[in-house]
């Protein structure tokens, strides 16, 4: 049940009832204090002011119209104008029952669309980065809403595999092939790739080599190829590690590599040409954009051929964008990049609609994020300044859960402690990223992430394991719980009403890609469910009814506090 759609219709049906336009937003909000009802609709002032009237003149005459029997007990004008709603408990607790009794929490099916998430996207004889973990893990959380929701969801690691540096790559994998064949070691990327370079920069010999085989790679030459698939294959290999451990669900089958677009380039350069779109200029190849002016106040050039005949990385994002729309059919396509490359989607993006390669009714979306900064609020970085491997990153977060956690549980068997440890680390570094609005900068604080209190993975776990301990310690089994819920209680009706809640939520999420707003959920879900336990005795309650219903409002906790969790990519274990 989606309450607020549900409150907005009704209100926006009123409003036009009432006299005001057919394009009025009621504008329904969840209302910020208890006193202000459940839920408000701020749209009054709005629409009276179109009609030339005194809103509270018009908020009687909505008030007139609402149909809100049976859902809201109150309904009343506050201020200016505002129309406070209460919603009527028993009308909760129907609700309640009817998304204990579903699958999907009472979820509606959504009218599913195919949407493409382009993210991780790492580097190919790269090392992945803390760059590309924000990338990774608030990518996959906006898949797995978006797959909770019932959408056809496409993703794309757009990894970057093709480039004038594979010529070096290419020749150094063969000298290391050829001098250690048998004990070739090539674990550390970053050593590799560093080592390359090195050769390339200082042998003449070999410099000549690699330049010779970025060209026969382009051209399809066997061997290259073959060589350049045993590196993106060594790479993907590699980061699957990476994803296996930080529970993301990308596999090999979703890499869409910026190889992929390669043999679409000269066409779209030709097309653009034909088009009108770009022009030669000192033998580059441009479309300039009135949209973006350079600092001389002129329209900005974005080259997408250069005079020696390659292409950009612009390129390929334009070639890519059609690609998406063309052949895998999206209805939505969702780039969850750092900020640094906006003006770039940008600029591609202004080519892509001008020359008619995406219609408009297809979004493209940058759900762009902010850095990753160290305590210090510098680029986080290692004590000697490189940057942090993301497998040591994964490794210390472990390390550390591990310390807190043994502590807190010395009688759990050493199998159940591993499970722990790992759930509570991976989970701490994943939420503590999630759980910050995407677009700023974020500060990666290890203290702050494995703390038992406050939003973090540690806490939320750890409350999903009380709520589920209830049954645990009553013997009891959720399903055969039996008779009506009652909301007497204002915690009670506080705690069903945050529950009914999630569907709205989940459907912010999808629609702006911000797992953060559900973080704030479910945090504030777990904090009513402790006032609402401090307040309201289960095991204890006074009758059996009594029980019976706080112990459906428990049931349901948990399993949206799971759920929740699951949307998120942040694991849940019964016992800690
Ligand atoms: N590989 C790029 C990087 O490491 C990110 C690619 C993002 N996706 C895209 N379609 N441009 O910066």
């Amino acid at each position: 049940m989606n309450i607020q759609a549900l409150l907005s219709d009704k209100v926006t049906q009123a409003l036009v009832a009432a006299g005001a336009p057919a394009d009025s937003e009621a504008l329904v909000r969840q209302s910020a204090k208890a006193q202000f009802g459940d839920y408000q609709a701020n749209g009054v002032m709005g629409a009276a002011k179109k009609l030339g009237i005194a809103p509270r003149q018009l908020a009687e005459q909505v008030l007139t119209h609402l149909e809100l029997d049976g859902i809201a007990n109150k309904v009343e004008i506050a201020g200016p104008g505002f129309i406070n709603i209460f919603l009527d408990p028993a009308w909760l607790a129907k609700q309640v029952e009817a998304a204990l009794a579903d699958e999907r929490l009472g979820v509606a099916p959504v009218k599913p669309q195919t949407i493409v998430v382009d993210y991780s996207a790492p580097n190919v004889a790269k090392e992945m980065h803390v760059g590309h973990l924000r990338s990774t893990i608030i990518g996959d959380a906006s898949v797995r809403t978006l797959e909770f929701l019932g959408h056809n969801v496409i993703r794309a690691n757009h990894v970057g595999d093709w480039g004038t540096q594979f010529g070096m790559l290419i020749a150094y994998l063969e000298k290391m092939q050829n001098e250690h064949a048998n004990e070739m070691d090539l674990s550390d990327l970053e050593a590799f790739y560093r080592e390359a370079k090195k050769h390339y920069d200082e042998d003449a010999a070999f410099a000549e080599r690699a330049r010779a085989y970025v060209v026969k790679l382009q051209g399809g030459d066997e061997y290259c190829r073959e060589m350049w698939r045993k590196l993106v294959d060594i790479t993907m290999s590699q980061n699957q590690k990476n994803y296996q451990r930080l529970n993301v669900t990308l596999t090999k089958d979703d890499v869409m590599g910026e190889s992929l677009y390669n043999s679409m380039l000269p066409g779209i350069v030709a097309d653009l040409k034909a088009k009108g779109l770009a022009v030669e200029s000192e033998g580059a190849t441009v479309v300039f954009l009135d949209e973006y002016k350079n600092k001389d106040g002129e329209p900005m050039g974005v080259i997408i051929q250069k005079k020696d005949g390659g292409y950009l990385y612009t390129t390929t994002d334009i070639a890519c964008a059609k690609y998406r729309y063309e052949t895998l059919g999206a209805d939505r396509v969702l780039y969850y990049i750092d900020s640094r490359q906006h003006q770039h989607l940008m600029q591609a993006w202004t080519i892509v609609r001008k020359a008619g390669y995406v219609p408009d009714s297809v979004s493209l979306e940058h759900h762009m994020f902010g850095m990753m900064l160290g305590k210090d609020g510098k680029p986080f970085k290692t004590r000697s300044g490189g940057t942090i491997k993301l497998s040591d990153l994964l490794d210390e977060a472990v390390e550390r859960a591990g310390k807190l956690i043994a502590e807190k549980n010395p009688d759990l068997s050493s199998e159940e402690l591993a499970k722990l440890v790992d759930v509570v680390g991976i989970g701490a570094v994943k939420y503590a990223d999630l759980s910050k609005s995407r677009t700023t900068d974020y500060i990666f604080d290890w203290d702050n992430m494995l703390a038992f209190e406050g939003n973090t993975a540690p806490y939320m776990q750890y409350a999903y394991t009380r709520v589920s301990s209830v049954f645990k310690r009553a013997g009891i089994d959720e399903k055969s719980l039996t008779g009506d819920i009652v909301l007497a209680e204002d915690r009670e009706k506080a705690l069903a009403a945050r529950l009914i809640q999630f569907e709205e939520t989940i459907t912010q999420v999808a629609r702006e890609g911000t797992p953060h707003v559900m973080c704030t959920y479910l945090y504030d879900l777990a904090g009513l469910f402790s006032s609402f336990y401090e307040a309201c005795p289960i095991l204890t309650a006074e009758s059996e009814e009594q029980r019976n219903s706080r112990l459906k409002l428990a049931a349901l906790t948990a399993r949206t506090l799971k759920t929740g969790l699951d949307t998120l990519g942040i694991e849940t274990v019964e016992r800690m």
